[in-house]
């Protein structure tokens, strides 16, 4: 099996993760939380969204979660924007790096962002091009790539249309979201296998929910495959509020133990991991799920 020899881990727990934690999370809780992580090793944090504070109460106070956190140099603080305004309002704030999201499937996209896929692509053109023009670099997601859960399975042929769509907008990197987690390896493989001859591998990412736990073994297709920037969420947090049933990312430290046993670096540690664990299940009073965790608990067996 040829493998990557490096990898780099996108922490979107803060938002993701918090997105659909329905107790809520106070603005300075999210920023010692942040400022833990931004201590791990990790070179990208997703730390909040601009998206209409009554879609996602708990990201409503982005703004103050940005000035409250502690920048670390070498480290991308990014951020969800779906629109004109939730541009303004990222880059008011000072945000690195923006993304903008939208859905490979009409319905998703219709409950999530209120729009067909059709009336989204000219907004998210003029997103891109104002935060390209500010000088920020975008990311661009691109949900239900294998399946929605309204309207079942997604052709590998339409995602990479919408993708060709949003590259050809400007965006810098494209991370490819299995919003339900219910993705096998050989669905994976048949999508990349599509997408890799029209996109480098190098501007793919994925961005796996564990519902079924399947996430690491898509994942480990993924590196297979030659992809070798992927999503996680700390402590496996998180879900979209409009995907019912769909809970959260892969784990950041259950990944990073996949990577570190099989000789591939990602610059994280896993202390650091354990150590924002650790302050986020005394944030919400209640243990976080990921198998490094429980092992955490055991104390360590
Ligand atoms: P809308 O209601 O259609 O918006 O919502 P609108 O453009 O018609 O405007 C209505 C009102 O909202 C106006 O105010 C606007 O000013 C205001 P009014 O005139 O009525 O007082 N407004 C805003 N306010 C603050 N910030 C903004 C903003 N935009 C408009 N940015 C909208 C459309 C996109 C705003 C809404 O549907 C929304 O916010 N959706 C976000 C949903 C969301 O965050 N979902 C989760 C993230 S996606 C995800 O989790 C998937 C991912 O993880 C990948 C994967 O797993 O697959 C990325
Ligand atoms: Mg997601």
């Amino acid at each position: 099996m040829k493998l990557p020899k490096k990898v780099t881990l996108k922490e979107v727990g803060p938002r993701d993760g918090l997105q659909n934690e329905p107790q809520q999370v106070s603005t300075e809780h999210k920023a010692a939380w942040i400022d833990r992580l931004s201590k791990s090793g990790l070179s990208y944090i997703e730390v909040t969204s601009f998206v209409h504070p009554k879609w996602i109460p708990q990201l409503a106070d982005a703004a103050e979660v940005l000035s409250s956190i502690t920048r670390q140099p070498g480290i991308t603080y990014a951020a969800l924007v779906p629109n004109r305004q939730g541009l303004e309002r990222a880059l008011q704030a000072n945000i690195d790096e923006i993304s903008v999201f939208m859905s490979a499937s009409d319905s998703h996209n219709k409950n999530n962002i209120n729009k067909t896929i059709t009336e989204t692509l000219p907004v998210l053109k003029e997103v891109v091009s104002e935060a390209k023009a500010s000088g920020k670099t975008v990311r661009g997601y691109l949900s239900t790539i294998i399946a929605c859960p309204y309207e079942g399975k997604v052709s590998p042929e339409q995602v990479k249309d919408i993708a060709a769509r949003l590259f050809d907008m400007g965006i810098d990197e494209l991370s490819l979201g299995e919003t339900i987690g219910v993705a096998v390896p050989p669905e994976v493989e048949r999508l990349l296998e599509v997408l890799l001859p029209e996109f480098a591998a190098e501007r793919l990412a994925m961005h796996f929910h564990d519902t079924r736990g399947l996430a690491l073994a898509n994942i480990s297709k993924s590196l297979e495959m030659g992809i070798t920037i992927f999503d996680s969420s700390l402590g496996g947090l998180g879900g979209c509020p409009y995907a019912k049933g769909a809970s959260g990312n892969v784990a950041t430290e259950d990944l990073l133990y996949m990577l570190d046993a099989m000789g591939i670096q990602s610059g994280v540690r896993m202390e650091g991991l354990i150590a924002a664990g650790e302050l986020m299940e005394s944030i919400l009073g209640k243990p976080l799920k990921s198998r490094q965790m429980e092992i955490h608990r055991r104390g360590g067996k």
